[in-house]
């Protein structure tokens, strides 16, 4: 099957790539490495499969539609993995015009392409932000979503909604799939499992909000990408569904496993959360396991062990 990804060089596309090329798929991949954070580090996550003679990478921006348009055209690909985007919550605010024009715009040029050559299933990568000030426990994919805390999730469930007009015209298979705190190895710099790994090491202070208290549900890579290619594999019709573990984690004890990894404490300081952080982020799976088969193994002890492997190996040695 020829599968085209956005985001490729990024922690979730990279991983997800690498694993299909490995499944003998065709790779059809984008991504501009943008620099967000260190484009450098976008490269490193490439480099281990960018000469495989089943991928076909396009340094290019989702936001020129024609550019998007003529590698659609070229390659026909029977599936999308959309995951081309800004991340981000706490840097989207201010910035509700760059997430508008990447998140949502780009988004609308993937789908047009997708529509105009005859893809058949579209994945698209929303997050568990979109269920921002909800009071449902666990979060479920029934709830409305409709109160973001942040211009991100905003972004993100503005395509989610998009989708379901490109489903309703165009039959296309859509299925969002929200991420829950994704986390491991090619990690993002500017979330908590690197951030506080590297700051512990180096000595730096962390923001721990709200003393810690806030509760996270950390979910695997491995995971995750097990998820999206049953998602790729599966046509649909039009479903929003959770990927997450299942098991929120207070932040406070999350820190305590990466310093007793480390063999080190870190410095914390622990302003109040601002209002773009939600107190909780919990899955229900339910949906997961039934439509996608999907079953996490990894527990955060052990997918923190394998961050800390990682980080020795090729953020240390450095
Ligand atoms: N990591 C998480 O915990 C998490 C949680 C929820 C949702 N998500 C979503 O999953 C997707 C992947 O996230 P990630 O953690 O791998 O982030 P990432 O930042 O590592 O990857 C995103 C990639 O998209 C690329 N990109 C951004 N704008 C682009 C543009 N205009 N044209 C082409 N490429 C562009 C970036 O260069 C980057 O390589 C994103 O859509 C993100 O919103 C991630």
């Amino acid at each position: 099957m020829t599968i085209l990804v956005t985001g490729a060089a990024g922690f979730i596309g990279s991983t997800l790539t690498e694993t299909l090329l490995k499944h003998g798929d065709k790779v059809v991949a984008i991504d501009n490495f943008n620099d967000y954070y260190d484009p450098a580090r976008k490269r490193a996550n490439v480099a281990p499969f960018q000469n495989h003679a089943n991928l076909q990478f396009y340094e290019q921006d989702i936001c020129d539609a024609d550019a998007v348009r003529q590698i659609f055209d070229k390659h026909k690909p029977q599936a999308v993995a959309h995951l081309g985007a800004y991340g981000g919550v706490r840097y989207s605010i201010g910035r509700a015009g760059l997430y508008t024009e990447v998140n949502i715009v780009g988004t609308v040029n993937v789908l047009e392409a997708a529509r105009q050559t005859g893809t058949e299933i579209f994945v698209f990568a929303s997050t568990s932000s979109v269920y921002g000030h909800t009071t449902q426990l666990p979060f479920i994919e029934t709830d409305p979503c409709n109160l973001p805390l942040a211009p991100y999730p905003a972004s993100k469930k503005a395509g989610e909604v998009i989708g379901y007009t490109y489903h309703n015209l165009h039959q296309m298979n859509f299925t969002a799939l929200r991420f829950f705190s994704v986390y491991c190895p090619r990690g993002r710099p500017d979330m908590m499992p690197f951030m506080v790994t590297d700051r512990i090491v180096k000595g730096e202070e962390i923001k721990l909000f709200d003393a810690g208290q806030m509760k996270r549900d950390w979910t695997y890579i491995n995971d995750i990408v097990g998820g999206i290619i049953a998602a790729l594999e599966r046509p649909l019709g039009y479903q929003i569904i959770n990927l997450g573990r299942g098991e929120p984690v207070l932040m406070a004890d999350f820190v305590e496993i990466i310093e007793d990894l480390v063999g080190q404490k870190a410095a914390l300081t622990t302003p109040p959360a601002p209002a773009s952080e939600p107190k909780i982020t919990f899955a229900n799976i339910d949906k997961a396991r039934k439509l996608l088969a999907y079953n996490p193994q990894t527990s955060v002890v052990d997918g923190l062990s394998k961050l800390w492997v990682w980080y020795r190996q090729k953020v240390m040695v450095k």
